[in-house]
């Protein structure tokens, strides 16, 4: 880094961003938190990877919610209690819906009980839930995940059941996952459970293709982090001096994105000069692939019995019942 004065933007608009990108690109090695590829284009793009062949995480837990959704419901304790049924960052929430209604067949009585950072998405289940589900009761919450537990966990008469699907808990380190979890473990009561989605350890070249896709999308959504930061925070990032790389290691589960500088360059923010040299990389996402012992072990280290899994027909991708002890 040549120069900096970032203590004039940290009361901006967008300042969080500024500071987690600037905090970012300072660290040896370089690394850009990936969770600031979710803006409009970026959730775009992400549509496109999940429609991509190569990219088979969201067909498989869609397999499982359309296939196993009766079982799923089984293993569910609370069923014949009345319980909140909470899901962190449901998207679309077209795999859930699969278990919504499978939970009002088997005339569970339930409360849904979508969070999500976006008030997009709330808003547009708002639209869609009442037309697709009528007999559903449900209550969408803008906002932090565990701040919005919050208020749930106080609640301890009344059963919960949280999901995270998609495999978003493998945008996290093996340690961070596992701080995740104690977290989560620490806003629910004794038989409280979660339903939990893992994408599993296959052939390395399968895992590799996914983020290296042939259409190219996962290059895309990488890049667009850097076009995202021009943008939003007016740097000058040349993006075609920029490559997607990905790695991934069969020996720690780790699927690695980075993107690769072509040449020497210095890169201007408001505030502060980059310095980058040719082939250095920028960390941009981990996907972290788990073994089925590995996820057995890990409900036990964080305060939970792991109750049921569920896989599709290939055993490519597991939801993961856990039960608070
Ligand atoms: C959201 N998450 C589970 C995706 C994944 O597989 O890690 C994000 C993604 N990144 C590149 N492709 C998909």
């Amino acid at each position: 880094m040549l120069t900096i004065d970032v203590d004039k933007y940290r009361q901006k608009e967008n300042s969080e961003f500024y500071l987690d990108i600037i905090q970012g690109l300072t660290q040896v090695p370089k690394t850009l938190p990936s969770k600031y590829f979710y803006d409009k284009e970026g959730d775009g793009i992400f549509q496109s990877i999940m429609s991509s062949p190569d990219y088979y995480l969201t067909r498989c837990e869609m397999e499982i919610f359309t296939c196993q959704a009766p079982q799923i419901v089984d293993s569910l304790i609370s069923k014949n209690l009345d319980f909140e049924l909470i899901e962190l960052g449901p998207g679309n929430c077209v795999k859930s819906i699969h278990l919504l209604r499978a939970l009002i067949t088997a005339n569970a009585s339930f409360n849904y009980v979508p969070i999500d950072i976006s008030e997009n998405v709330i808003s547009e289940l708002q639209s869609f839930l009442p037309d697709n589900i009528p007999d559903l009761r449900f209550d969408g919450l803008v906002g932090d995940y565990f701040d919005s537990l919050t208020s749930y966990s106080l609640l301890p008469t009344k059963r919960k059941v949280v999901m995270c699907l998609g495999g978003n808990i493998g945008n996290m380190t093996v340690a961070e996952s596992n701080q995740f979890c104690k977290k989560l473990r620490s806003y629910l009561h004794p038989g409280d459970q979660c339903i939990i989605g893992f994408d599993l350890v296959k052939h390395p070249a399968i895992i590799k293709r996914a983020y290296d896709d042939g259409d190219g999308f996962t290059s895309e959504f990488n890049l667009n982090l850097l076009r995202r930061i021009n943008r939003e925070l007016g740097a000058d990032f040349k993006i075609d001096q920029f490559e997607h790389y990905c790695s991934y290691d069969p020996l720690t589960g780790a699927a690695n994105s980075y993107l690769v500088c072509l040449s020497d360059m210095v890169v201007h923010l408001p505030g502060a000069s980059i310095l980058f040299e040719k082939d250095e990389c920028i960390w941009t996402e981990i996907s972290q692939k788990y073994s089925k012992a590995q996820i057995r072990q890990m409900a036990g280290n964080n305060g939970f019995i792991h109750t049921a899994e569920f896989l599709d027909a290939r055993s490519w991708f597991m939801d993961a019942i856990w039960t608070a002890v």
